[in-house]
Protein backbone atom coordinates (compact mmCIF):
# COMPACT_ATOMS: atom_id res chain seq x y z
CA UNK A 1 0.00 0.00 0.00
CA UNK A 2 1.53 3.04 -1.11
CA UNK A 3 -0.72 5.55 0.02
CA UNK A 4 -1.79 6.61 3.26
CA UNK A 5 -5.83 6.54 3.72
CA UNK A 6 -7.63 7.67 7.06
CA UNK A 7 -11.27 6.66 7.98
CA UNK A 8 -13.56 10.10 8.97
CA UNK A 9 -16.47 7.94 9.03
CA UNK A 10 -17.28 4.40 7.72
CA UNK A 11 -18.02 6.06 4.39
CA UNK A 12 -16.14 8.98 4.10
CA UNK A 13 -11.92 9.29 4.60
CA UNK A 14 -9.10 11.72 3.83
CA UNK A 15 -5.99 10.21 1.90
CA UNK A 16 -2.60 12.53 2.84
CA UNK A 17 0.81 12.59 1.66
CA UNK A 18 -0.39 12.09 -1.69
CA UNK A 19 0.82 14.06 -5.18
CA UNK A 20 -2.85 14.30 -7.41
CA UNK A 21 -0.50 15.78 -10.33
CA UNK A 22 2.28 12.70 -9.66
CA UNK A 23 -0.27 9.88 -9.64
CA UNK A 24 1.67 6.01 -10.80
CA UNK A 25 -0.98 3.87 -12.06
CA UNK A 26 -0.39 1.39 -9.05
CA UNK A 27 -1.44 4.70 -6.84
CA UNK A 28 -4.33 5.04 -8.99
CA UNK A 29 -5.61 1.92 -8.85
CA UNK A 30 -5.35 1.87 -4.84
CA UNK A 31 -7.47 5.34 -5.17
CA UNK A 32 -10.12 3.69 -6.85
CA UNK A 33 -10.28 0.69 -3.99
CA UNK A 34 -10.70 3.20 -1.81
CA UNK A 35 -13.23 4.86 -3.40
CA UNK A 36 -15.56 1.26 -3.48
CA UNK A 37 -14.84 1.24 -0.07
CA UNK A 38 -15.61 5.15 0.73
CA UNK A 39 -18.37 7.83 -1.11
CA UNK A 40 -15.86 10.58 -0.01
CA UNK A 41 -12.26 10.91 -0.49
CA UNK A 42 -10.45 14.16 0.45
CA UNK A 43 -7.31 14.55 -0.56
CA UNK A 44 -4.87 16.90 1.90
CA UNK A 45 -2.43 19.40 0.17
CA UNK A 46 -3.47 19.64 -3.49
CA UNK A 47 -2.09 22.54 -5.82
CA UNK A 48 -2.89 21.15 -8.75
CA UNK A 49 -2.83 24.07 -12.19
CA UNK A 50 -6.15 23.48 -13.94
CA UNK A 51 -4.95 21.26 -16.75
CA UNK A 52 -3.42 18.95 -13.88
CA UNK A 53 -6.66 18.45 -12.30
CA UNK A 54 -8.02 17.51 -15.90
CA UNK A 55 -5.32 15.15 -16.14
CA UNK A 56 -5.61 14.09 -13.04
CA UNK A 57 -9.55 13.58 -13.76
CA UNK A 58 -8.96 11.74 -16.50
CA UNK A 59 -6.83 8.77 -15.05
CA UNK A 60 -10.40 7.84 -14.02
CA UNK A 61 -12.37 7.94 -17.06
CA UNK A 62 -13.60 10.25 -19.63
CA UNK A 63 -15.49 13.54 -18.67
CA UNK A 64 -18.55 15.21 -18.53
CA UNK A 65 -18.18 18.72 -20.60
CA UNK A 66 -19.33 21.64 -18.51
CA UNK A 67 -23.03 22.47 -19.50
CA UNK A 68 -22.41 25.90 -18.50
CA UNK A 69 -20.26 27.24 -20.94
CA UNK A 70 -19.89 30.68 -19.75
CA UNK A 71 -17.63 29.89 -16.54
CA UNK A 72 -15.34 26.64 -18.45
CA UNK A 73 -11.53 27.68 -17.18
CA UNK A 74 -10.05 29.45 -20.61
CA UNK A 75 -6.69 26.96 -19.44
CA UNK A 76 -8.93 23.66 -19.56
CA UNK A 77 -12.51 23.08 -21.05
CA UNK A 78 -12.98 20.07 -18.78
CA UNK A 79 -12.78 22.22 -15.60
CA UNK A 80 -15.52 24.76 -14.42
CA UNK A 81 -15.14 27.57 -11.89
CA UNK A 82 -17.52 27.66 -9.20
CA UNK A 83 -17.11 31.29 -7.55
CA UNK A 84 -19.72 34.08 -5.70
CA UNK A 85 -16.98 36.84 -6.95
CA UNK A 86 -18.43 39.46 -9.12
CA UNK A 87 -16.11 41.31 -11.79
CA UNK A 88 -16.38 45.08 -11.43
CA UNK A 89 -18.78 45.02 -14.69
CA UNK A 90 -21.21 42.69 -13.13
CA UNK A 91 -20.53 39.62 -14.64
CA UNK A 92 -19.63 36.69 -12.34
CA UNK A 93 -16.30 34.55 -12.47
CA UNK A 94 -18.07 31.31 -12.02
CA UNK A 95 -21.07 29.35 -11.54
CA UNK A 96 -22.63 31.53 -8.15
CA UNK A 97 -25.51 29.62 -7.22
CA UNK A 98 -23.85 25.99 -7.85
CA UNK A 99 -25.20 23.04 -5.55
CA UNK A 100 -27.59 25.27 -3.55
CA UNK A 101 -29.73 22.37 -3.21
CA UNK A 102 -29.62 18.54 -2.13
CA UNK A 103 -29.19 17.01 -5.72
CA UNK A 104 -27.13 14.48 -7.06
CA UNK A 105 -25.01 15.95 -10.25
CA UNK A 106 -26.02 15.25 -13.56
CA UNK A 107 -29.57 13.07 -12.80
CA UNK A 108 -31.15 15.13 -14.83
CA UNK A 109 -29.03 13.87 -17.67
CA UNK A 110 -29.89 10.55 -19.26
CA UNK A 111 -26.90 9.12 -18.45
CA UNK A 112 -25.87 11.08 -15.01
CA UNK A 113 -22.11 11.17 -13.43
CA UNK A 114 -20.38 8.65 -11.48
CA UNK A 115 -18.59 11.26 -9.75
CA UNK A 116 -17.18 14.80 -8.97
CA UNK A 117 -13.88 16.46 -8.33
CA UNK A 118 -14.19 19.32 -6.84
CA UNK A 119 -10.30 21.24 -6.02
CA UNK A 120 -10.77 24.36 -3.50
CA UNK A 121 -8.71 27.20 -4.94
CA UNK A 122 -9.97 29.84 -2.14
CA UNK A 123 -11.64 29.31 0.77
CA UNK A 124 -13.90 32.02 2.68
CA UNK A 125 -13.12 32.65 6.09
CA UNK A 126 -16.75 31.72 7.09
CA UNK A 127 -19.37 29.32 5.64
CA UNK A 128 -18.63 27.73 1.83
CA UNK A 129 -19.13 23.87 3.57
CA UNK A 130 -20.34 20.93 1.69
CA UNK A 131 -22.88 18.96 3.01
CA UNK A 132 -23.35 14.93 1.80
CA UNK A 133 -26.06 12.42 2.35
CA UNK A 134 -25.27 9.02 2.19
CA UNK A 135 -28.30 8.30 0.26
CA UNK A 136 -28.05 4.01 1.33
CA UNK A 137 -28.46 4.62 4.79
CA UNK A 138 -31.54 6.87 3.33
CA UNK A 139 -32.96 3.91 1.61
CA UNK A 140 -31.99 1.49 4.83
CA UNK A 141 -34.08 3.60 6.86
CA UNK A 142 -37.25 4.40 5.10
CA UNK A 143 -40.26 2.20 6.51
CA UNK A 144 -41.35 -0.47 4.80
CA UNK A 145 -44.40 0.65 3.84
CA UNK A 146 -42.77 3.79 1.87
CA UNK A 147 -40.19 1.45 0.29
CA UNK A 148 -43.23 -0.96 -1.40
CA UNK A 149 -44.40 3.15 -2.36
CA UNK A 150 -41.58 3.64 -4.46
CA UNK A 151 -40.58 0.53 -5.53
CA UNK A 152 -40.20 0.18 -9.41
CA UNK A 153 -41.09 3.93 -9.82
CA UNK A 154 -38.57 6.53 -11.46
CA UNK A 155 -38.83 10.08 -10.40
CA UNK A 156 -39.00 12.92 -13.07
CA UNK A 157 -35.73 15.13 -13.08
CA UNK A 158 -34.96 18.44 -14.88
CA UNK A 159 -32.39 20.76 -14.35
CA UNK A 160 -34.86 24.27 -14.55
CA UNK A 161 -34.97 25.63 -11.39
CA UNK A 162 -38.02 27.39 -13.14
CA UNK A 163 -40.25 23.76 -13.09
CA UNK A 164 -39.62 22.74 -9.46
CA UNK A 165 -41.27 24.73 -6.82
CA UNK A 166 -39.00 23.83 -4.10
CA UNK A 167 -35.87 25.72 -5.92
CA UNK A 168 -35.63 29.40 -6.29
CA UNK A 169 -33.47 31.12 -8.56
CA UNK A 170 -30.68 32.90 -7.34
CA UNK A 171 -30.51 37.18 -7.62
CA UNK A 172 -26.70 36.74 -7.31
CA UNK A 173 -26.12 35.22 -10.81
CA UNK A 174 -26.32 37.38 -13.09
CA UNK A 175 -27.25 35.26 -16.09
CA UNK A 176 -29.33 32.18 -13.88
CA UNK A 177 -32.59 33.65 -14.97
CA UNK A 178 -32.04 33.66 -18.81
CA UNK A 179 -30.39 29.91 -18.03
CA UNK A 180 -32.80 28.19 -16.56
CA UNK A 181 -35.37 29.73 -18.90
CA UNK A 182 -33.48 28.47 -21.85
CA UNK A 183 -33.20 25.05 -19.94
CA UNK A 184 -36.87 24.53 -18.89
CA UNK A 185 -37.48 24.74 -22.72
CA UNK A 186 -34.30 22.92 -23.85
CA UNK A 187 -33.62 20.04 -21.86
CA UNK A 188 -36.20 17.42 -21.28
CA UNK A 189 -37.23 16.02 -18.18
CA UNK A 190 -35.79 12.49 -17.87
CA UNK A 191 -36.99 9.67 -15.79
CA UNK A 192 -34.57 7.86 -12.91
CA UNK A 193 -35.05 5.00 -11.08
CA UNK A 194 -36.42 5.32 -7.15
CA UNK A 195 -33.85 3.13 -6.51
CA UNK A 196 -30.51 2.66 -7.55
CA UNK A 197 -28.54 -0.13 -7.66
CA UNK A 198 -24.54 0.81 -6.96
CA UNK A 199 -22.66 -0.65 -10.31
CA UNK A 200 -19.89 -1.35 -8.36
CA UNK A 201 -21.00 -2.45 -5.29
CA UNK A 202 -24.50 -3.51 -5.97
CA UNK A 203 -25.61 -1.93 -2.53
CA UNK A 204 -28.98 0.12 -3.38
CA UNK A 205 -29.59 3.13 -2.51
CA UNK A 206 -32.49 6.13 -2.86
CA UNK A 207 -32.01 8.37 -6.22
CA UNK A 208 -34.21 11.70 -5.99
CA UNK A 209 -33.07 14.70 -4.91
CA UNK A 210 -34.98 18.34 -3.80
CA UNK A 211 -32.57 19.89 -6.47
CA UNK A 212 -33.82 17.61 -9.39
CA UNK A 213 -36.82 15.35 -8.83
CA UNK A 214 -39.87 17.35 -9.57
CA UNK A 215 -42.35 14.57 -9.87
CA UNK A 216 -42.77 11.02 -10.17
CA UNK A 217 -43.66 9.22 -13.25
CA UNK A 218 -47.61 7.87 -13.08
CA UNK A 219 -48.71 9.17 -9.77
CA UNK A 220 -50.69 11.78 -9.24
CA UNK A 221 -49.28 14.52 -8.32
CA UNK A 222 -50.80 15.38 -5.29
CA UNK A 223 -49.64 12.04 -3.80
CA UNK A 224 -46.28 12.40 -5.36
CA UNK A 225 -45.51 15.83 -3.72
CA UNK A 226 -46.14 14.56 -0.35
CA UNK A 227 -44.37 11.47 -0.97
CA UNK A 228 -41.53 13.04 -2.35
CA UNK A 229 -41.43 15.21 1.02
CA UNK A 230 -41.43 12.77 3.05
CA UNK A 231 -38.31 11.12 1.32
CA UNK A 232 -36.44 14.64 1.65
CA UNK A 233 -37.14 15.06 5.51
CA UNK A 234 -34.40 12.11 5.39
CA UNK A 235 -31.63 13.60 3.79
CA UNK A 236 -31.91 16.48 6.43
CA UNK A 237 -30.87 13.54 9.38
CA UNK A 238 -27.81 14.69 10.48
CA UNK A 239 -27.00 10.92 10.79
CA UNK A 240 -26.84 10.38 7.52
CA UNK A 241 -24.62 13.05 6.56
CA UNK A 242 -21.02 14.36 6.46
CA UNK A 243 -20.10 18.00 6.37
CA UNK A 244 -16.92 18.83 4.68
CA UNK A 245 -15.00 21.79 6.31
CA UNK A 246 -12.56 22.51 3.41
CA UNK A 247 -8.94 23.46 3.88
CA UNK A 248 -7.16 25.36 2.18
CA UNK A 249 -6.00 23.24 -1.08
CA UNK A 250 -8.59 20.31 -0.33
CA UNK A 251 -9.39 18.15 -3.53
CA UNK A 252 -12.32 16.02 -2.86
CA UNK A 253 -13.86 13.51 -5.41
CA UNK A 254 -17.49 11.97 -4.51
CA UNK A 255 -19.73 8.99 -5.62
CA UNK A 256 -22.92 10.31 -7.41
CA UNK A 257 -24.45 7.11 -7.31
CA UNK A 258 -25.13 6.74 -3.56
CA UNK A 259 -25.02 10.84 -2.47
CA UNK A 260 -26.88 13.37 -2.23
CA UNK A 261 -25.24 16.63 -1.64
CA UNK A 262 -25.58 20.27 -1.06
CA UNK A 263 -23.19 23.60 -0.90
CA UNK A 264 -24.06 25.33 2.52
CA UNK A 265 -23.65 29.08 1.33
CA UNK A 266 -23.55 31.32 4.11
CA UNK A 267 -20.65 33.53 3.31
CA UNK A 268 -19.73 36.64 4.90
CA UNK A 269 -20.40 39.72 2.63
CA UNK A 270 -17.43 40.51 0.24
CA UNK A 271 -15.72 37.21 1.30
CA UNK A 272 -14.60 35.40 -1.93
CA UNK A 273 -15.13 31.02 -2.22
CA UNK A 274 -13.69 29.64 -5.53
CA UNK A 275 -13.38 26.33 -6.38
CA UNK A 276 -12.33 23.81 -9.40
CA UNK A 277 -14.50 21.45 -10.42
CA UNK A 278 -14.47 18.44 -12.79
CA UNK A 279 -17.25 15.66 -13.60
CA UNK A 280 -16.82 11.80 -13.91
CA UNK A 281 -19.06 10.61 -16.59
CA UNK A 282 -21.47 7.87 -15.29
CA UNK A 283 -23.54 4.98 -16.41
CA UNK A 284 -27.46 4.68 -17.09
CA UNK A 285 -28.78 4.21 -13.55
CA UNK A 286 -30.79 1.21 -13.12
C1 LIG B 1 -20.88 20.59 -7.29
C2 LIG B 1 -21.51 21.07 -6.05
C3 LIG B 1 -21.04 21.98 -3.86
C4 LIG B 1 -20.15 23.02 -3.26
O1 LIG B 1 -19.76 21.05 -7.60
O2 LIG B 1 -21.48 19.74 -7.96
O3 LIG B 1 -22.64 20.77 -5.82
O4 LIG B 1 -20.08 23.05 -2.02
N1 LIG B 1 -20.71 21.76 -5.21
O5 LIG B 1 -19.54 23.78 -4.00
MN1 LIG C 1 -23.32 19.26 -7.28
Amino acid sequence: MSIKINQINDWVAEIIGFDCANMTREMRQEVEEAFKRNHVLAFRDQSLTPRELSAFSRKFGPLESPINKLYVHPESNDVLILSNEIRPDGTAVGVVDGGDGWHSDSSHMAIPAKATILQSIKNPDVGGDTLYCNMELVLNALPQSTRDRIKGHFGVHNVSKLLNPRMTVSTNRPDAKDFYEKAAKTKPSVLQPMIRTHPVTGVHSLYVSPRFTIAIDGMDDAEAQALLDELFEYILDERFQYRHVWSDRDLVIWDNRCLNHKATGNLSPGDIRRMHRTVLAGDQAF
